[in-house]
């Protein structure tokens, strides 16, 4: 698909990964491909840091410059910073935008958007599976798109996930703990920073899942607008009981 699309991308030759933090870690491949202007280093993404001001930009210049199509994983992130896609939220325009489980709320269906001018040439590559046209999908995506764009569900999920992380974090320090959380709050990353073995973070999480909060301690976590403020209330509750215990275990 990809050799298709640069025959359509008039001087694009080449592709890049752009936005992703596919199993674990950002994957940006620039410095191997092409010399970075002066002053701009490909920054090591730790935690959920969110790139600064201009990255985007520059990285969007830099494909334009290249002739490299620049194409965004939006899979994870999709429809949580904005309806139009995260790179709306960060105001650069990428050529292609890859789009799956948030379609339809859970149901399987994907899709491949993508400028004008890779559209002939997209449509031209010949791929179907046994599942690709089922109804109910398709409709569960519209009914879901609809919803979500009516309830603004970007900001909502934003706006639960700023409520629980500052209450998290607080709860945390009341324990002597420095919670640190990095990436958007509709899917941030949380750690305990004061934690080299690993284990007490662990242990966190651990102790609240036990407790019905399923916290996963090393990946991303999803805020959902199916939140609501009575969840958020049980959660704080049940954090503070881990910590609680996690305290009287490591100190
Ligand atoms: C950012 C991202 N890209 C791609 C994928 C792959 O999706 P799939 O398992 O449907 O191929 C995932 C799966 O979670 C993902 O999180």
């Amino acid at each position: 698909m990809l050799r298709r699309l640069r025959a359509g991308a008039p001087g694009r030759t080449r592709h890049a990964p752009g936005k992703g933090r596919w199993k674990g870690r950002w994957r940006p491949s620039f410095s191997k491909t092409f010399p970075l202007p002066p002053g701009f280093s490909v920054p090591v993404f730790a935690d959920n840091e969110m790139p600064a001001q201009g990255y985007w930009q520059t990285i969007e210049s830099l494909c334009r410059r290249h002739g490299i199509v620049l194409i965004v994983d939006d899979i994870r992130h999709g429809f949580r910073l904005d309806m139009r896609g995260s790179h709306e939220a960060f105001g650069f325009r990428p050529d292609l935008i890859c789009l799956c489980k948030v379609l339809a709320n859970g149901y399987p269906i994907s899709a491949l958007l993508g400028a004008d001018s890779l559209k002939d040439e997209a449509a031209k590559v010949f791929h179907t599976g046994s599942y690709w046209f089922s109804a109910v999908p398709m409709a569960a995506a519209l009914a879901n798109l609809r919803l979500m764009k009516e309830m603004d569900a970007p900001s909502r999920m934003q706006e639960t996930g700023r409520r629980l992380l500052n209450s998290l974090v607080d709860l945390a320090r009341d324990y002597g703990y420095d919670l640190k959380v990095t990436g958007a709050p509709s899917m941030p990353y949380l750690r305990i920073t004061d934690d080299p073995s690993l284990m007490l973070h662990q242990d966190w999480c651990g102790e609240c899942t036990r407790r019905g909060a399923y916290f996963t301690s090393h990946h991303n976590w999803f805020l959902s607008t199916a939140h609501t403020e009575e969840d958020i209330r049980r959660t704080l509750e049940i954090a503070q009981d881990a910590f609680r215990v996690v305290e009287e275990k490591h100190g």
